[in-house]
């Protein structure tokens, strides 16, 4: 489809909701925006794409996302500078991700004209609910789900494919501890874990429940195999620094390719700080907190953006991380929220126009 001289049409509200929200106080992920992006895959080709009032939809009963979970989905923010200028960070890596998402869940692509004109479209109709109150953000989620109908464990014949927008304060409030996993598991070899599946996070939400009870609010995940090597959080990858090395772990089947991640790989290199990515041992974190070589653990994510982990509890015991003055996790979070919101140049060229 050709969609670089077709005109996304737009269906507006008659009233907005926006004078209803508070904007100095937004949490993550529960206000909507007026508007959201919709197009539907039917007779082999994605169509009808199209803007309208943000709106519950309908589903058959049967409809495969229910039963089967065939459903995929990205994480974005837009950003607005001091001028009130809109942008983008990265774009087209989402773009891509949610194809590869898309085929490994047998799910359509969707063509890049289609996510591209669709987002710009929605941003430009919601502009207004970007918000500006230090560490907000408008959290852009695009997802897609089998709407086809029908009880057969087989692909749907039907999706569909909607950008929602919600202006987002921080995803976390205050410090993160998180608990090493020895018993549950994310992900597998030749599995889905790479992929923002939907069934991805279901799975994750009882451990997650049994790590709050604890006191803590992630879990780290470990390979399936024997529970010895870090690998992602879930919502966000993992950094770790120990001495002067920052380290992480090799995406895989097992590790989502975070689009942030890979962010702070770059800086890492452009700032010359010492890098490792490479299988990261639970017992070689333990040992560094215990011999004082380990400075800092952090995630990375787009909702999470960069978030320092202060504690992290492992076979019953909890291991404090140090409050560093100059850490790597405030370095990293200052230099891409600057070039997500304008406030430096960008000499990657991650910043992207709406
Ligand atoms: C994101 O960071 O955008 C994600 O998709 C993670 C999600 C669990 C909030």
């Amino acid at each position: 489809m050709d969609l670089s001289t077709v005109q996304i049409p737009v269906e507006r509200v008659a009233h907005s909701k926006r004078s209803e929200v508070d904007f100095n106080h937004l949490p993550f992920g529960k206000v909507v925006t007026d508007h959201m992006f919709i197009c539907t895959f039917r007779d082999g080709s994605w169509q009808d794409p199209r803007v309208v009032p943000y709106q519950p939809i309908s589903l058959d009963p049967s409809a495969k996302v229910f039963h089967y979970g065939q459903t995929i989905f990205e994480g974005m923010k837009a950003y607005k500078d001091t001028e009130g200028k809109v942008w983008l960070f990265r774009p087209e890596d989402n773009q891509r991700r949610l194809n590869i998402s898309a085929k490994r869940l047998a799910i359509p692509e969707v063509p890049k004209e289609i996510f591209m004109e669709g987002l710009k479209t929605l941003l430009k109709t919601d502009q207004d609910w970007i918000p500006t109150a230090p560490g907000s953000s408008l959290y852009i989620r695009p997802f897609v789900f089998a709407s086809g109908k029908g009880f057969h464990a087989s692909p749907a014949d039907e999706y569909t494919f909607i950008i929602a927008c919600s202006p987002s304060g921080p995803y976390f409030s205050g410090k993160v501890s998180v608990r090493i996993e020895e018993t549950y598991s994310r992900a597998a070899d030749g599995g889905v874990g790479f992929a923002k599946a939907g069934g991805n996070y279901a799975g994750q939400f009882y451990p997650t429940q049994l790590a709050m009870a604890d006191g803590f609010q992630q879990v780290v995940w470990t390979d399936d195999h024997h529970h010895e090597f870090i690998e992602e959080a879930g919502a966000m990858n993992i950094f770790v620094r120990i001495g002067n090395t920052l380290l992480t772990s090799p995406t895989s089947d097992r590790i989502l390719d975070g689009v942030t991640r890979k962010s702070i790989l770059q800086l890492a290199e452009d700032e010359g700080i010492p890098t490792e990515v490479r299988k990261i041992r639970v017992r070689e974190l333990v040992e560094a907190s215990q011999n004082g070589t380990l400075k800092e653990l952090f995630g990375a994510g787009t909702a999470a953006v960069v978030s320092p982990i202060s504690s992290f509890g492992y076979q019953g015991k909890r291991y404090e991380l140090p409050d560093l003055e100059n850490s790597y996790a405030s370095q990293f979070r200052k230099r891409i929220t600057d070039i997500q919101y304008n406030r430096a140049k960008d000499p990657f060229g991650w910043r992207f126009p709406v």
